[in-house]
């Protein structure tokens, strides 16, 4: 009798034991888990910190980008510095004209019309005749325009009608009155059906320091394909 109470009161002790064991195992698992999840926290708010930082270098970086972006505005004042072309004509009853205000369209070119003081006459046959004894005393009728600027245009597209196989006169007193020298001149002309008339030549002769572009002509039976001849001449010249 006093064995079997022995040996329950020893069963009771390791039971004892064991739970006490136990309980000392979960409550450090316990402080484990605590510590851990006090690290991730610790861990979640320096990453927090961190990708705020990033944002933050993110959008400090595109402050700093904003002088890049000005570079932009650089390159087009550069662009706008740049050498441009210039459409000078003189046009009697408008056919040149439409084929300088296309070259100005397409080239974005300012265009410039030549006009003389006195008017000539409107009467066609009164005008050939007035035209051909002006050539005879190689008279240069006065223009209106007087100071154009060519300084700052590296190419002059300049239109004429053909007057009795010469360019019109008007554009001669352009010639006489202007210094080409450097420019580059691409001629465009129109007639009944002469065509250039050697007046590129012409041209070469009145600005000798000047170098003349691959002329255009278009006489009465092109006129309604003056488009797209205009189109092919400019992409011949590379505008
Ligand atoms: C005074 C005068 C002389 C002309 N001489 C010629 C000529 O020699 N050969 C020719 O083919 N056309 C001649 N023409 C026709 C013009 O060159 C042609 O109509 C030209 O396209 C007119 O251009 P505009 O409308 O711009 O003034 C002459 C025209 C005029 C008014």
């Amino acid at each position: 009798m006093n064995k079997k109470i022995i040996i329950v009161g020893i069963v009771i002790l390791i039971l004892v034991v064991l739970a006490g064991a136990a309980t000392i195992v979960i409550s450090q698992n316990k402080t484990e888990e605590n510590e851990n999840n006090a690290l991730n926290n610790t861990n979640n708010t320096e990453n927090n910190q961190m990708e705020n930082q990033v944002i933050n270098e993110t959008e400090e970086n595109a402050t700093i980008n904003v002088p890049n972006t000005s570079q932009g505005n650089i390159q087009n004042t550069n662009v706008s510095n740049s050498k441009k072309s210039l459409v000078i004509y003189y046009s009697r009853s408008g056919n040149t004209k439409q084929i300088a205000d296309y070259i100005g369209e397409k080239t974005g070119s300012d265009v410039i019309r030549l006009e003389t003081v006195k008017t000539y006459p409107s009467d066609y046959d009164e005008m050939l005749d007035y035209a051909q004894e002006e050539q005879r005393n190689g008279e240069r009728p006065e223009i209106k325009n007087k100071n154009i600027n060519t300084k700052d245009y590296d190419t002059i597209f300049l239109g004429y009608p053909i007057w009795w196989g010469d360019i019109a006169t008007p554009v001669y007193t352009f010639l006489d009155e202007y210094n080409l020298s450097g420019k580059k001149i691409a001629p465009f002309v129109t007639s009944g059906s002469s065509g250039l008339s050697g007046t590129p030549s012409d041209i070469k002769r009145e600005e000798p320091n000047a170098e003349i572009l691959d002329a255009m002509s278009i006489t009465s039976s092109t006129l309604n394909n003056y488009k797209s001849l205009t189109d092919n001449w400019l992409s011949k010249l590379g505008f």
